[in-house]
């Protein structure tokens, strides 16, 4: 009998949702109030996705794939499936969502803040709904700018002089999340640009 390609995990569904979406006081108040709100790709949004980085990349086998904030990694499970031979990792600051990873055979996600990472050996980075305000948003793109080549999936408009210079827009495609803290169904495009280090 061959082995279920997931981790079977211990907790029930339901509380596991709990902990995905509900950080203990001591990470809130490390990662701030608003930061770490938990939101998701659709399936419909996933396909979307991998469509955009197949046609970029051709061959999945060439994807090197850094999905930046990745909660549980289950987005870049799902993207590894997806896209056969391409390989996904993932960083998360809450612990809790690191611990909750049950993907290991497929991912490896690990704890860091995205401030701190590094990006020069990914040649995709999925950046998808941080939170950030305005100033940290723009220090990220900053270091994005520094260190990655690629193609680069994110939900903002680039705004760091940095980034913007050596980014060229592909394109916006468009998806749906759901944000399951709020509740609700967000629309909004993936936009997609490459960036050419300096
Ligand atoms: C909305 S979730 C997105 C999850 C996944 N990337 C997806 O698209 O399905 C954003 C995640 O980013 C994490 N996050 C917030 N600030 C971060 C930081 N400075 N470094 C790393 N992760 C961070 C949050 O804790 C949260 O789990």
């Amino acid at each position: 009998m061959s082995l279920p390609a997931i981790k079977v995990i211990s907790i029930s569904e339901a509380a596991r949702h709990q902990q995905l979406y509900e950080l203990p006081p001591i990470e809130v108040a490390a990662i701030g109030e608003s930061n770490h709100i938990y939101g998701t790709l659709t399936s419909k949004g996933l396909q979307t996705t991998a469509d955009a980085v197949t046609e970029f990349f051709g061959n999945p086998e060439a994807i090197v794939g850094c999905d930046v904030g990745c909660g549980d990694g289950e987005l870049i499970y799902h993207l590894s499936r997806l896209l056969a031979g391409s390989a996904w990792s993932g960083f998360e600051i809450s612990a809790q969502r690191v611990d909750m990873c049950c993907w290991h055979e497929h991912v490896t996600v690990w704890q860091g803040d995205c401030l701190k990472e590094h990006y020069a050996d990914f040649n995709v980075l999925h950046i998808n709904d941080l939170m950030f305000d305005d100033d940290l948003a723009m220090q990220l793109e900053a270091k994005v700018a520094r260190e990655f080549s690629g193609l680069l999936i994110t939900y903002r408009a680039i705004t760091a002089p940095t980034l913007r210079r050596i980014s060229q827009h592909l394109a916006d495609v468009p998806t749906v999340s759901c944000a399951f803290v709020r509740r609700l169904l967000t629309r909004f495009p993936l936009r997609l640009f490459i960036t050419h280090l300096a």
